[in-house]
């Protein structure tokens, strides 16, 4: 036995256990309202935190003690004030930031919440339905995506694919395929008045909050279907579907189904996890996170309706393949707008 490497690694899973445990204080911070007050007074001492958030003082102490320790706030023992950083605070309070990482507050413990299931699956097989994650995960990945969504779609992602705005300006029909709580969808028929768009999900929960949040637009719709039932006449002009397709039973199937939907000259934007196919390329902290998500969620609901289970790490080449035996003439990945968290994908008929 190396003793220096059982050290090391010692190390290493109280890192892990940190992790864990600070994401749990973040969702108590977060579900409690101490994330959103600190973001808006910046800092204080546990009694002017307390009260100004109207919380418990003594639950509020650990908390901040907990975040200090994890490096999320500062501490000055001289005053005892807790400082939450501006730069801190784009993650943790800032709901209209890109970085934004409250999903997370909401998806990971409700992933964690569902490891009975998921090891009852890795023994017997199939796997854990989407619904049963319940309803923190369809506001945690709406919350997951949406701030970048509101932030880059309409500035950045759209202005990407070659000719797209002017088409999107004259009047096409988009579909978003998996469109979750419907902000893409939303946006793009904000923008584009004279577009079409229709936002296709198989989840009603999905679909009822989508509907909600567009009632006043004359150009978006809402429908409960599969990518397996997507309309294919009249064909679409514009597809995307943003961190869909490793989730479905089947992958490939959903990608021809989309192929076959698309017009003559259409297009078909898809977001994915940034990764690569190969297990290598990914043996990282953000890897390690992949295919944690991957096992607790993505993977699990795919095989719980008999998929193929393709998993959150499919990466680029495999998406590069599947595009071909899926009959698409062209797949180019879109590097300038893929960040360490997503790929783009430009596939054409
Ligand atoms: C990770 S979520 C992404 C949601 C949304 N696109 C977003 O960016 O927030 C994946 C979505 O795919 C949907 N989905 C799963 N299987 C589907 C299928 N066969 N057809 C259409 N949507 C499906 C799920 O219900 C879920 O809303």
């Amino acid at each position: 036995m190396d003793r220096a490497r059982i050290e090391a690694f010692l190390d290493r899973f109280i890192d892990f256990a940190a992790g864990a445990t600070t994401i749990g204080l973040l969702a108590v911070a977060d579900r409690s309202g101490l994330s959103r007050h600190l973001g808006e007074v910046g800092g204080g001492t546990i009694e002017d935190l307390a009260e100004g958030a109207g919380l418990q003082s003594r639950y509020v102490q650990e908390i901040l003690s907990g975040l200090a320790a994890a490096g999320v706030v500062d501490y000055d023992p001289g005053t005892r004030r807790f400082d939450l950083p501006a730069e801190h605070a784009l993650f943790t309070s800032d709901e209209s930031s890109p970085y934004f990482m409250g999903g997370f507050f909401d998806v990971l413990p409700a992933f964690l919440g569902q490891i009975d299931g998921v090891a009852n699956a890795t023994i017997h097989g199939g796997g854990v339905v989407f619904e049963q994650f319940g309803e923190a995960v369809v506001r945690g990945i709406s919350r997951s995506h949406s701030p970048s969504q509101r932030t880059f779609l309409l500035s950045r992602w759209l202005p990407a694919i070659p000719d797209a705005v002017p088409r999107l300006q004259s009047g096409i029909r988009v579909a978003d395929v998996g469109c979750g709580s419907g902000t893409v969808a939303i946006l793009i028929a904000s923008a584009f008045p004279k577009s079409r768009v229709i936002g296709y999900d198989v989840s009603s929960r999905s679909i009822a909050t989508a509907r909600d949040g567009s009632m006043t637009l004359p150009n978006v719709d809402f429908e409960e279907r599969g990518v397996e039932d997507l309309p294919l006449d009249p064909p679409f002009d514009l597809i995307t579907t943003f961190d869909v397709i490793h989730d479905l039973t089947d992958p490939l199937g959903g990608m021809r189904r989309i192929k076959d939907a698309l017009a003559e000259g259409g297009q078909y934007l898809m977001m994915e996890p940034n990764a690569s196919s190969r297990l290598e390329d990914n043996l990282s902290p953000r890897g390690a996170m992949l295919y944690g998500t991957s096992t607790l969620h993505c993977l699990t609901q795919s095989l719980a309706g008999g998929g193929t289970g393709l998993g959150a790490a499919w990466g680029r080449q495999r998406a590069e393949e599947m595009a071909a035996e899926a009959g698409f003439g062209s797949f180019q990945p879109l590097v300038e707008i893929s960040n360490k968290f997503s790929s783009f994908y430009l596939l054409t008929r």
